[in-house]
């Protein structure tokens, strides 16, 4: 009995040494071979990269989807690349780098600082096309812009908000971080809309670094520090999410008129629910598809236009029902 025993647990040890033996053979070979990218079987007409303001970013995820499809379409290798976390320098590193490989065309959010200029001017002396994509900046000598009109986003937002509100307007905003191009010209826009409404004056700035966690945060503490506070805009992506959910744990019971930036399914959401009142509308799908299509024009030379201004729309809750149904 007693070697019966022994033999049964003898065999099961030792199938469970066979299994694990196999398992690490099979997992190892798996984390170590290199699966070639299909680049190197197939003939590509050109090598284009995106260089995005943050990796896992919804919108830019947004703007590299349309990039892609315009790349299938046109037998196009791209690229995707951004720093982890939103940040000027990686982004010029990266940027730098992708100078110095083999590609065609660079498209890159704009960024601000003489560094930016320099390194445009390197690229294009290399004769590699510069492309801005979702931010611009105009005294470089990058190849095209393809993108909101930021400024004009900017002003649409401040006469929604002189539209849609009454009396005085205490206003707290918040953008996505204080040295991206593209939020200075929102709220510069924002800002000449209101200078000839003087009931309305915005009180504080803060950013959030294009983060949710950062935009509640910022409206949380917007909402504590300031009692006075009745509306509050978001410039970025995800900045209106984040009011909203600082609206519900700092002064639940208050109604705060919100306009957001952009079209994210949450976003849409809360326009439904009437946590958010408007949002003004960008197309990163249709910035990225543009971009890849313009970059392959300036493939066979300069072109004579070179802003291409993707549509701005304010977009309320009316605008997203059709026959009584919710339609994002
Ligand atoms: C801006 C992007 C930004 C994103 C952040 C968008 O509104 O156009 O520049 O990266 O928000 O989530």
């Amino acid at each position: 009995m007693k070697n019966k025993t022994k033999r049964f647990f003898t065999i099961i040890g030792v199938g469970i040494f066979i299994t694990s033996f196999l398992a690490m053979i099979y997992y190892g070979y798996q984390s170590f071979v290199i699966h070639l990218e299909p680049v190197t079987s197939k003939e590509y007409a050109y090598h284009f990269v995106l260089i995005a303001e943050e990796k896992e970013n919804e919108y830019w995820r947004l703007v590299e989807k349309g990039a892609r499809r315009a790349a299938e379409e046109h037998n196009i290798y791209l690229e995707f690349a951004a720093p982890e976390k939103a940040d000027n320098e990686e982004m010029l590193k990266l940027f730098d780098r992708f100078i110095s490989s083999k590609v065609d065309g660079i498209m890159i959010q704009g960024v601000q600082g003489e560094r930016f200029r320099e390194l445009v001017h390197k690229a294009v002396e290399r004769e590699l096309p510069v492309i801005t994509v979702d931010t611009d900046v105009q005294n470089t000598i990058r190849k095209a812009y393809i993108g909101t009109d930021n400024y004009l986003a900017g002003k649409l937002l401040g006469e929604a908000l002189i539209k849609n509100t009454e009396g005085v307007q205490h206003v707290g905003v918040i953008l996505g971080r204080f040295d991206a191009i593209n939020q200075q010209e929102r709220l510069n826009g924002l800002e000449d809309a209101i200078a000839n409404a003087p009931r309305i004056s915005i009180e504080t700035v803060k950013e959030s670094n294009i983060t949710m966690v950062g935009a509640t945060q910022a409206a949380y503490s917007i909402l504590k520090e300031n009692s006075k506070i009745n509306a509050m805009v978001g410039l970025s992506a995800l900045d209106g999410i984040g009011i909203a959910e600082g609206i519900k744990e700092v002064v639940p019971y208050k109604d705060i008129y919100v306009a957001a930036f952009d079209m994210l399914p949450k976003t849409l959401e809360l326009i439904k629910s009437g946590d958010i009142d408007i949002t003004i509308a960008q197309y990163p799908e249709e910035m990225g598809y543009q971009a890849v299509e313009i970059m392959i024009k300036l493939q066979s030379g300069d072109l004579l236009e070179t802003r291409f201004f993707t549509d701005t729309k304010i977009i309320s809750k009316k605008d997203l029902l059709l026959n009584g149904e919710f339609k994002p």
